[in-house]
């Protein structure tokens, strides 16, 4: 079978890492039986150079096409000064806004070799293997009411308001139960219904769809403040975490740093399941478009290649595949191979091209 892949690489260190993915593209069509019918296009600043725009209605349309969409990364400074919406960084917010992509699943692994580069204890952090999936197109950063207004005296007073849906709510827990299932089986959902109603609702509705439909996974609850007080004390505790948009932006930040490299950090989004069975979702590292090294040849690939593996795992159902990529980049890793942006005792310096390279040697060992 193909599978119809949109590439998007962007700006920035985005295509210099999209080539190493596509060595690893190359090596699954020839050596696992696979198909990808890969369209390329351009988004960002790239996009803004050519077409006056930062992303095309007809890219948006090939992006519901496509089985999945793999993304780079957009801005580029060249572009800093413009009005708000012909910034590069529309590319990305219209896609997550025109698919849907509701749930954002930021995994926060730490590979064996590199836990000397967490900013907590190794003992702390090896092997850890944490999965937060947080609410994106809800919450207090889209509710209404919303915006500053002026009261009679003169105070003015900015207003959001969190707002959350019992469908809101489900589905993205429904990603993580289902996510789970496949890992180490256990949820934990973060909110503070102590002092909010949205949280209050989010338990309750989580808790209900947890009886009826996912009794088999382990649900516990915890309050969004106590959470980010344990992801650093104990972070290998948890497996699943869901939650909201505003607690996952600050939780997944906190958490990516517990693996202590920007590079080697993928990311998944995922949309609502369409009628033919089909499920919007697009990849990209959490990095941006690295201005500052962009053209050094310096950038770290992994996280774009970690990204591939996701896209296989969640999108194309090749488990398999993805594993054998996780495993070639742990090899490398293991074998002493550092890109100058991870902070751990390495014994080679290499560049881009000479990780790629790496990587899918490695896939041939295996
Ligand atoms: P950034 O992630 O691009 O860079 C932060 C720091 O980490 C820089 O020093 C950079 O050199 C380093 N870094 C990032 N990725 C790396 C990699 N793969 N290998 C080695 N070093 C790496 O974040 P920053 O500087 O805040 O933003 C730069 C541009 O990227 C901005 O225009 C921003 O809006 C955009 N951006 C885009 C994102 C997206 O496309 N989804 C996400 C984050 C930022
Ligand atoms: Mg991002």
């Amino acid at each position: 079978v193909t599978k119809k892949l949109l590439v998007l690489p962007g700006d920035g260190i985005g295509p210099e890492v999209m080539r190493e993915v596509a060595k690893v593209v190359s090596w699954m069509e020839r050596t696992r039986g696979i198909r990808f019918e890969i369209e390329e296009d351009l988004v960002g600043g790239a996009s803004l150079a050519v077409h006056g725009t930062p992303i095309r209605d007809e890219v948006i349309a090939k992006a519901r096409a496509a089985d999945a969409v793999l993304f780079g990364s957009v801005g580029d400074p060249r572009w800093a000064h413009v009005g708000f919406d012909r910034r590069p960084e529309v590319a990305i917010l219209k896609l997550r806004s025109e698919l849907e992509l509701f749930a954002n699943l930021r995994p926060a692994q730490v590979f064996e070799a590199l836990a000397d580069a967490s900013t907590l204890k190794p003992e702390v952090v090896a092997g850890l293997d944490i999965m937060i999936v947080r609410e994106t197109v809800g919450g207090i950063y889209f509710g209404e009411p919303r915006g500053i207004e002026t009261l009679a005296d003169g105070t003015r007073r900015g207003i959001n308001t969190e707002v959350y849906t019992t469908p809101e709510i489900e589905r993205v827990a429904r990603v993580a139960f289902e996510l789970a299932r496949k890992r180490g089986n256990r949820v934990c959902s973060v909110e503070k219904c102590n002092v909010m109603e949205s949280g209050l609702l989010w338990k309750e509705v989580v808790t209900d769809l947890h009886a009826r439909e996912y009794p088999d996974v382990t649900l516990s609850h915890m309050l969004a403040d106590n959470c980010a007080m344990q992801l650093v004390r104990n972070p290998r505790q948890f497996d699943v975490i869901v939650t909201g948009n505003l607690f996952g932006d600050l939780l997944s930040d906190l958490a990516s740093m517990l693996t202590g490299s920007l590079g080697m950090l993928p990311s998944a989004t995922l949309g609502p399941v369409a009628a033919d069975g089909r499920r919007a979702a697009l990849y990209e590292p959490i990095h941006g478009s690295a201005p500052d090294i962009a053209g050094t040849g310096q950038a770290n690939p992994l996280a774009q290649i970690l990204s591939f593996a996701m896209l296989l795992r969640y999108s194309l159902d090749r488990g398999d595949d993805a594993d054998l990529i996780e495993r070639a980049v742990a090899d490398v890793l293991a074998s002493g191979l550092r890109t100058p942006d991870i902070m751990s005792e390495g014994k080679a310096r290499v560049g881009t091209a000479t990780m790629g390279d790496a990587v899918v040697q490695a896939l041939d060992r295996i």
